[in-house]
């Protein structure tokens, strides 16, 4: 009932936009994947475009499939909740050939961007990986994704990007865990 009425009110225009403080953080779970493929309806095709690079209308299949099969250790998936609905998703799969190596994605529905669910979730992606001995991430973006390349920047301010197949590619160091 309480999540009911959250959601009921927030449909209300003068009421203040969702918060931070509103979202919990947790692993991705096998139970998750009809909550996931429902996040499509908060995506827009712009966001979608710039987290899969490719036109697709909806989350992709293989994308909820891969999320089946995290181990917790290599690949990990956080999930930010908004009550019973995914805000954002962020995970890292750790490099084979490079152990100490994981490629970070980041994926936020339009009304939760700019309210800090991202920077939220890599914050506890990073701490969940350092824990696992990875000590850098590697990101890549479409050059013309603003948005995430500030996203970027405002993480690992001193990062710079490689073009690396048309893509911008960042190498992001975490901090070292005694
Ligand atoms: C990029 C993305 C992950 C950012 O997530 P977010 O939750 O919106 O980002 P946050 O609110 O945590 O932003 C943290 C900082 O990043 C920068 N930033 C993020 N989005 C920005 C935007 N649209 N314009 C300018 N700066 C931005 C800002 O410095 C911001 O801090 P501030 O709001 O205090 O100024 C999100 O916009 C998204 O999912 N986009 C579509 C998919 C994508 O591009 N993924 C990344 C490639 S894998």
């Amino acid at each position: 009932m309480g999540c009911m009425t959250r959601l009921t009110v927030r449909t209300v225009a003068h009421l203040p936009p969702p918060a931070l403080e509103d979202v919990r953080i947790r692993p991705y779970g096998i139970t998750d994947g009809p909550r996931l493929r429902r996040m499509s309806e908060r995506l827009s095709k712009a966001s979608l475009y710039t987290r899969f690079f490719s036109g697709t209308p909806h989350i992709p299949d293989h994308y909820v499939r891969l999320l089946e099969r995290l181990d917790h250790w290599d690949r990990e998936a956080l999930i930010a909740l908004d009550a019973d609905e995914i805000a954002g998703v962020a995970e890292y799969s750790r490099d084979r050939r490079r152990p100490w190596c994981a490629d970070l994605a980041v994926l936020v529905t339009d009304p939760w961007q700019r309210r800090g669910v991202g920077s939220a979730l890599v914050r506890y992606l990073a701490q969940l990986a350092a824990r696992r001995g990875i000590t850098e991430f590697e990101a890549d973006v479409i050059p013309g994704n603003r948005d995430a390349l500030r996203f970027v920047q405002h993480g690992w301010p001193t990062a710079r990007a490689r073009t690396v197949d048309g893509t911008a590619h960042f190498q992001l160091p975490l901090p070292v865990r005694p």
